[in-house]
């Protein structure tokens, strides 16, 4: 066929779209055979950021692969290079300009290597347009909404020896039925909505990945039983707000109802979800934690802040004493639970008085883990645009602070686990001291001795030793 016919949309109706997209993948894999005579080509991808970024990164590969291609962790021995990148922290967004930046040399050795940028960075115009401007050895950008057309993209610079540069498209659909190349064989990702309404007033994620929309509940249902009984052992349902599952779904559906069917499917596995939102964190749910089979006895539940006059500048629509109901909730109804949370300090006008009583939060629940993070203002969004009057200096001391007072927390809380016997899941061997790497339900880190054939199950573990938030075992 004539590839100048292939490149005019119209000749596909949008019904037809992922056997659009397939047909991309074959011009593609075409052009990649004769260039490279017969030999399969090679990918390189690599992910920045969140866990919503890693199964977009899946997708990725899922087209790549069946194009045809393999994939190598060496970028000098790649054909195709791609950063899915993160814009939800400067720091991200540093890293992603130095090591594009890095990539002019490689490109000047390979010229036939094309090399993309995809993700949330890519979908924040000012970011976007420098980026093209300052590497114009990329060939391809586009953002988060255009991932479902990645093959239409990646063939048009193919066989254009053009940069093309794509954004801003529909966020509003779900694209189902996009292959996925998972990069795990035991722990895997599954997406069940994408998006997020909230606007907390320092984040940059409902600008980059749009609307919030969920999966339809069979869609997510039929693709959760697939991957038990295709052995996967740990799946995490993921979104930005999973709480809010289900909102303009036909079929009314709740969380609680979502993961309460997917316990209901028989496998040996845990079922894990990530994150959740505390304005919209029900009983209803706790309940079926603790009611599940499967479902693993950890709740993470981000509350930034434990400064009421913080919440309400961060537009949070939750307070201090709504946040410790649901804790005291969740530690009544699941025994051990393990709590885990996001912090952020040196928010725009945050005092030192408002600091502590995030300090006092921490110590009144005792999480097992937390992530926190130093505000870093993000173009376009409120917080942005408050005065911020605490020197960085100062915000780093506080930082410390916080993470001396939750290492204590975390010590005690492992402390008290010696002795007990704990599921584990062994997931890999840590080269450091060759000890075998395993989790408990509580996603707590479990090191036992062992062989490495054990990677992948199930085992249990007498607690023999605490180290900070790492425990020790041995496999009984
Ligand atoms: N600065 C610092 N941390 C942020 N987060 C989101 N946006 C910002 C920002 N601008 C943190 C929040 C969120 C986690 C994923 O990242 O704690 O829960
Ligand atoms: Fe960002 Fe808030 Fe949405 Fe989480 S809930 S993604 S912090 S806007």
């Amino acid at each position: 066929m004539d590839r100048s016919i292939a490149l005019q949309k119209s000749d596909f109706s949008d019904k037809n779209f992922l056997e659009k997209q397939d047909y991309y993948l074959n011009l593609i894999s075409e052009l990649m055979d004769i260039r490279k005579r017969g030999e399969k080509p090679l990918a390189f991808i690599h992910t920045y950021g969140c866990q919503q970024n890693v199964a977009d990164s899946e997708k990725i590969k899922g087209m790549l692969y069946k194009a045809g291609f393999d994939f190598t962790d060496k970028p000098d021995d790649a054909d195709f290079i791609l950063f899915n990148t993160c814009a939800v922290r400067e720091h991200a967004e540093d890293r992603v300009f130095g090591n594009v930046g890095a990539l002019k040399n490689l490109k000047r050795k390979h010229p036939q290597t094309l090399i993309a940028l995809c993700g949330c960075m890519m979908e924040q115009k000012h970011i976007a347009d420098r980026m093209y401007k300052s590497f114009p050895f990329v060939s391809l950008v586009f953002g988060t909404h255009s991932l479902q057309n990645f093959p239409e993209l990646y063939y048009r610079t193919l066989f254009s020896g053009k940069r093309v540069y794509e954004r801003d498209n529909d966020d509003k659909l779900i694209y189902e039925g996009i292959p996925v190349k998972r990069d795990g064989t035991f722990k895997s990702w599954l997406p069940i909505m994408y998006g997020c309404d909230n606007f907390c007033t320092y984040c940059i994620v409902p600008y980059v990945r749009g609307r919030e929309r969920s999966r339809k509940k069979d869609d997510v249902i039929n693709e959760a039983r697939e991957l038990i009984n295709s052995g996967y052992k740990d799946i995490t349902l993921l979104g930005q707000n999973v709480n809010s599952y289900g909102k303009g779904l036909e079929e009314k559906t709740t969380f609680a109802q979502l993961i309460g069917e997917i316990d209901q499917i028989e496998g040996d596995y845990w079922l894990r979800f990530m994150t959740s939102h505390p304005k919209d964190c029900s009983k209803e749910l706790i309940d079926t934690i603790a009611n599940g089979k499967h479902i693993s006895k950890h709740l993470h539940l981000p509350f930034q802040s434990g400064s009421d006059r913080v919440l309400k500048q961060m537009n949070r629509h939750y307070d201090r004493k709504k946040y410790l109901e649901i804790i005291n909730y969740a530690k009544e109804r699941i025994p051990d639970v393990s709590l885990t949370s996001d912090i952020i300090v040196g928010f725009p006008g945050e005092t030192y008085e408002d600091f502590k009583e995030t300090l006092s939060l921490i110590k009144e629940v005792k999480f097992t883990s937390l992530f926190t993070f130093i505000y870093s203002p993000r173009v376009g969004t409120p917080a942005a645009e408050m005065a911020d009057p605490i020197s960085a200096e100062e915000k780093s001391k506080w930082f410390r602070e916080l993470l001396a007072v939750q290492e204590e927390i975390a010590a005690k809380r492992c402390a008290s686990m010696v002795g007990n016997n704990e599921k584990i899941l062994v997931e890999s061997v840590n080269e450091k001291n060759g000890k075998l790497q395993c989790r408990n339900s509580g996603n707590i880190i479990v090191e036992c001795e062992g062989s490495s054939d054990l990677i992948g199950t199930f085992q249990t573990a007498k607690i023999t030793e605490a180290r900070n938030w790492i425990l020790r075992g041995k496999i009984v």
